[in-house]
């Protein structure tokens, strides 16, 4: 456990093309070639539009000028061979036609899984006739709920995409496939259960923009989020409480929404988002689905909502929709935390104009839009905060709406 300390800790923020610099040099020791090129993928927060993609709802992420890089170059072989500069002497290695359910395990199997999703996309291309050495090194915090994860499966496949020649990547049409192969790639290898939100933040986000992403037909609009200009800053706040997806919690949301879209005799909760919502819920038939309907039919007008009031430069007005976004997390969808709930509650007293959990929940982070001259102290309110509870120290960061994954070197 770390010492505790009377300064909040923010985590440290490097020139991407210096630190793709250094991996490349780093790939060349290990692998002993250079590497063909090096591609970045950033992590990712959601403004708002929270537990809705899976229900074809409407959510509005943006990316972190944090970003997982790849390291890469292709062999002959069908292989995939995968080095972490996080964790030295453990590189992963498989055939790319053994790739499945849980193989490779852990980590490897984002990368060996986009490789492969791709690979089983592309016209006239078997799994035998391409093979990658790949060198990964993320400064995106893991396990933060800022989808490290959606980082690495994203950076690989524009690592693949452009070595193969697929060239999906070079328009947003193709960004949209690759997403597709990524999320295949994690539900069905690294098996875990995700939507889809955080891998079309790591392939469609534009810098200076919030990403409108319509989960039922997969269409976004780039919606203008200048931080800057009104002498704001969108807080991250890592609770470094523990989060997982394979907690079954997140299922079993999902499940529920399911189970009361087939209740009302609809495809997706999306369905019945223009119906009177008291109307709707009186035709459940169980209560307890009840205030997850209530959640994701309120989340996506808040979502409609936020981009009003983006679009009419209105950017300060957006605190009490995040607000309202967390209420109906926590008391509706139940998947908060109270290390969430703390950060979210502090950063309000000390001065945050609104305040969320960001993310799948449980744990990971929460952000808080605050005066840019409050940031420093509005950290320092949330640390305190941890410290009086006994609570791990949280990490900060600051979110600038950044560019989606792209080639670095
Ligand atoms: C996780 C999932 C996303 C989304 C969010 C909740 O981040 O990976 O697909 O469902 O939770 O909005």
């Amino acid at each position: 456990m770390s010492a505790p300390t009377d300064a909040a800790q923010w985590y440290p923020l490097r020139r991407v093309e210096d630190r793709a610099r250094e991996l490349a040099d780093h790939y060349a020791e290990v692998v002993g070639t250079r590497p063909t090129g090096v591609w970045a993928a950033p992590g990712r927060v959601n403004l708002i539009g929270e537990h809705v993609d899976y229900n074809d709802g409407l959510c509005l992420p943006m990316a972190l000028p944090q970003n997982t890089l790849v390291a890469a170059g292709t062999r002959g072989d069908g292989r995939l061979v995968a080095h972490s500069a996080q964790r030295p002497g453990e590189p992963v290695e498989v055939a790319l036609a053994d790739v499945g359910p849980g193989r490779p395990p852990g980590w490897g199997g984002y990368v060996a899984g986009a490789v492969a999703m791709l690979l089983d996309g592309a016209e006239g291309l078997g799994r035998n006739d391409f093979g990658l050495t790949a060198m990964v090194d993320s400064d995106v915090p893991v396990g933060a709920g800022l989808s490290s994860s959606a980082a690495l499966s994203c950076s690989t496949i524009l690592a693949a995409d452009d070595l193969l020649g697929t060239g999906w990547a070079t328009d947003d049409g193709g960004r949209g496939r690759l997403v597709d192969a990524c999320v295949r790639a994690e539900n069905e290898v690294a098996q875990a259960p995700t939507g889809g939100m955080d891998q079309a933040a790591a392939l469609r986000c534009t810098a200076g923009h919030a990403l409108l992403l319509d989960c039922r037909d997969g269409c976004v609009e780039q919606v203008p989020f200048d931080l800057v200009a009104h002498d704001l800053a969108l807080l991250v706040v890592d609770t470094r409480a523990e989060h997982s997806h394979s907690g079954g919690e997140y299922a079993n949301r999902r499940a529920g929404c399911e189970a009361a879209a087939r209740d009302l005799g609809v495809a997706s909760l999306r369905e019945v988002v223009d119906a009177p919502l008291d109307e709707t819920l009186n035709r459940l038939s169980d209560n307890a689905l009840k205030p997850l309907v209530r959640h994701v039919v309120s989340e996506i007008g808040r979502v409609r909502d936020v981009v009003d009031l983006l679009r009419a430069g209105r950017v300060r007005e957006i605190g009490p929709v995040l607000d309202a976004s967390h209420v109906s997390l926590r008391d509706d969808y139940r998947v908060s935390a109270k290390e969430l709930d703390l950060a979210v509650y502090t950063a309000r007293v000390a001065g945050a104009l609104g305040a969320r959990m960001t993310g799948g929940g449980f744990g990971g982070s929460a952000i808080a839009l605050v005066p840019a001259d409050a940031a420093t102290e509005v950290a320092e309110h949330v640390h305190a905060s941890f410290t009086a509870a006994r609570l791990r120290p949280p990490g900060f960061l600051l979110a600038q709406p950044s560019a989606a994954g792209h080639r670095v070197l």
